[in-house]
């Protein structure tokens, strides 16, 4: 059952969602070659904390930290650790709070110092999908033209969809109904309206989208070991039309738009 949220509720949401926004924002500017990637971990729980809010992935389903750090090959869910950033990698930082009783959760894919071509590519493609099935988030479409024009981006690009993660409704729980892959044909699932609250989150890879988990039982990787990035927001459908509750509101920094994108 899909939970609609109320104006009331989705200003609950925004307020969880704009700490998020913030603190991935102040870890995007933390982000330099040789600094451990626990050292992000620790700053987000912390920075959460002192916001008023508590970190949403510590503990679920026994995930062990605050942050999902994930480098190159890595897709999602990748654990923090004395592990060394290094010139050329690339690291998707997945946050979530939450905040009196709601939920906000957002990701990014951020280069370390000067990255190739090819993983510079792949960041401004993960985004600009996120933005292309956006899009399709109107009153009246169905849910899997969403999925549908997230993968036609990226297969554009010459890039494949990650399928066994998927984006999904969010609010007074991490995840809710529905579950958003993406990919799939138009013109499928329920149609949207008014109260409906997402995290759409694409996952894409350089090479094929076959996904391995490591040994520490968490961290997925492309079977190919080629590249990968992701891009999350949680997003509401509302009277004025869509909205990007977690997309930072300090300009010209942050989870917003990338002029290359
Ligand atoms: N953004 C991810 C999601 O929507 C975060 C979950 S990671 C976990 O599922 F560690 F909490 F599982
Ligand atoms: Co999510």
């Amino acid at each position: 059952m899909i939970i609609y949220k109320s104006e009331a509720e989705i200003e609950m949401m925004r307020k969880s969602s704009q700490i998020v926004a913030r603190i991935l924002s102040e870890l995007r500017e933390m982000i330099k070659p040789g600094m451990e990637t626990r050292e992000l971990d620790a700053y987000a729980e912390a920075r959460a904390r002192q916001l008023g809010a508590v970190p949403a992935f510590k503990g679920y389903r026994g995930y062990p930290a605050s942050l999902c750090i994930s480098v190159n090959e890595e897709i999602v869910h990748g654990i923090p650790s004395g592990r060394r950033l290094q010139e050329g990698d690339i690291v998707s930082l997945d946050f979530g709070v939450v905040y009196e009783g709601f939920y906000g959760d957002a990701a990014l894919t951020v280069p370390v110092g000067r990255v190739s071509d090819l993983a510079l590519r792949l960041i401004a493609v993960a985004e600009k999908a996120f933005y292309r099935g956006l899009e399709e988030l109107k009153v009246g479409n169905r849910l899997s033209d969403v999925s549908a024009a997230i993968q036609q981006e990226v297969e554009g690009a010459g890039f494949s969809v990650i399928r066994a993660f998927v984006g999904h409704g969010i609010g007074r729980s991490l995840h809710e109904e529905p579950q958003l892959p993406n990919f799939g044909l138009p013109g499928h699932g329920p149609r949207l309206k008014k109260g409906l609250t997402l995290a759409i989150e694409p996952m894409i890879a350089a090479g094929h989208w076959e996904v391995e988990v490591l040994n520490d039982g968490w961290t997925a990787v492309t079977r190919d070991r080629s590249l990968s990035a992701h891009y999350e927001h949680t997003v509401a459908l509302t009277d004025r039309g869509v909205e990007i509750l977690s997309l930072d509101q300090v300009e010209g920094r942050g989870t917003g738009r990338s002029a290359n994108a």
